[in-house]
């Protein structure tokens, strides 16, 4: 019976935020944190797939699962549709990605199974068309309303870099990779988990009811869109100079339009930031849909301590239970492994 085995990246937008079903730019890059599917072929249609943080599922190919194995289902269907001939399958996964978390625990399941289904199949891997099957069995299969940048994150980012992503054309977006190198310039991404989830696929309608009123054109979302694609060019343009102030800049106006504007974010978030703020990052925002999820700081390495330490003392002070904290900088993207 053949196996094969890929993981797949979670990611940290750096700014960019609610662009990408807007026709708009985002500046995501992948983090070490990611996900593991290892896939093996059945001789019967059968699906079985397992997970270390969720209940396992087991039905026929073709089946709609509930939860979170219809993210795998609708990734095999998508997959199915593209003309690969998927057979029944065990499907075992595992997770260094907080689920729900705003780090893009789908994306890097999907395109884990993905990789290994295409691995297992022999298929030659065109990263591209892979993103594009794994964002059809999110939008289409599962039905939530996201706009791709996620998964294009998770399949094109390649180490020290983050993926300049331009939804000018939502079919054929433009990625281009540029140089995010954190380490050389002795910073880091402090990673905040607020510990508050949300779902986008269901939950409070959050994340769908912003998608309508942009398009609806509120001027309030429209002007965070305007603004936020302004700010993307603005982040490359800081970074090729090596303004890394200006980049921190940015990234806090980025979440004052979010909080603002487009009215995403949430008190632990806001909280987050002005402590991070306080205890001198460069500059901090909410990344990924919000209602919760994760924030992010831009700090010095020998400063991330303390800044961590102030988030907690924050927290404290507020009566809210301790953030969990990741530290990380551009990471690769997926691939096949051993
Ligand atoms: C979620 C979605 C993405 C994107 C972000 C907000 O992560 O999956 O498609 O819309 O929210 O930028």
């Amino acid at each position: 019976m053949s196996t094969a085995r890929a993981v797949a990246p979670g990611r940290v937008n750096l700014i960019g935020e609610h662009t990408d079903y807007n026709r708009g730019l985002c500046l995501p890059f992948a983090i070490p944190l990611a996900t593991t599917a290892t896939v093996t072929a059945r001789e019967d249609r059968r699906l079985r797939v397992t997970s270390d943080s969720g209940e396992p599922w087991e039905g026929t190919l073709g089946e709609k699962p509930t939860g979170w194995a219809s993210y795998v289902a609708g990734v095999l269907w998508a997959l199915t549709e593209s003309g690969w001939d998927v057979p029944g399958l065990d499907i075992a996964l595992t997770s260094t990605i907080p689920l729900g978390g705003g780090l893009s625990s789908s994306a890097a399941l999907e395109c884990s199974v993905a990789v290994a289904v295409g691995g297992l199949l022999g298929e030659p891997l065109d990263r591209r068309a892979v993103a594009e099957a794994c964002r059809r069995a999110e939008t289409e299969y599962v039905g939530a309303p996201t706009g791709g940048v996620d998964q294009l994150a998770s399949m094109l980012a390649t180490p020290g870099h983050g993926v300049l992503i331009d939804f000018a054309d939502p079919t054929a977006p433009v990625a281009t990779n540029v140089p995010l190198d954190l380490a050389a310039a002795g910073l880091t991404i402090l990673v905040t988990d607020t510990g508050v989830r949300h779902a986008l696929a269901d939950g409070d309608g959050g994340y769908a009811q912003r998608r309508a009123e942009a398009e609806a054109g509120m001027p309030n979302r429209v002007r965070h869109v305007r603004t936020e694609n302004e700010r993307v060019r603005a982040t490359v343009a800081a970074v090729e100079a090596g303004d890394w102030t200006g980049v921190g800049t940015l990234l806090t106006a980025s979440h004052v339009s979010l909080r603002d504007d487009y009215e995403v974010s949430v008190r632990e978030l806001d909280l987050t930031v002005e402590a991070a703020l306080e205890a001198g990052a460069l500059g901090a925002r909410m990344t990924g849909g919000g209602f919760g999820g994760c924030a992010i700081s831009l700090v010095h390495e020998g400063r991330a301590g303390v800044v961590r330490n102030d988030i907690d003392a924050a927290y404290a002070a507020a009566g809210l239970p301790r953030p969990v904290h990741h530290q990380v900088v551009p990471a690769e993207g997926a691939r096949s492994i051993t």
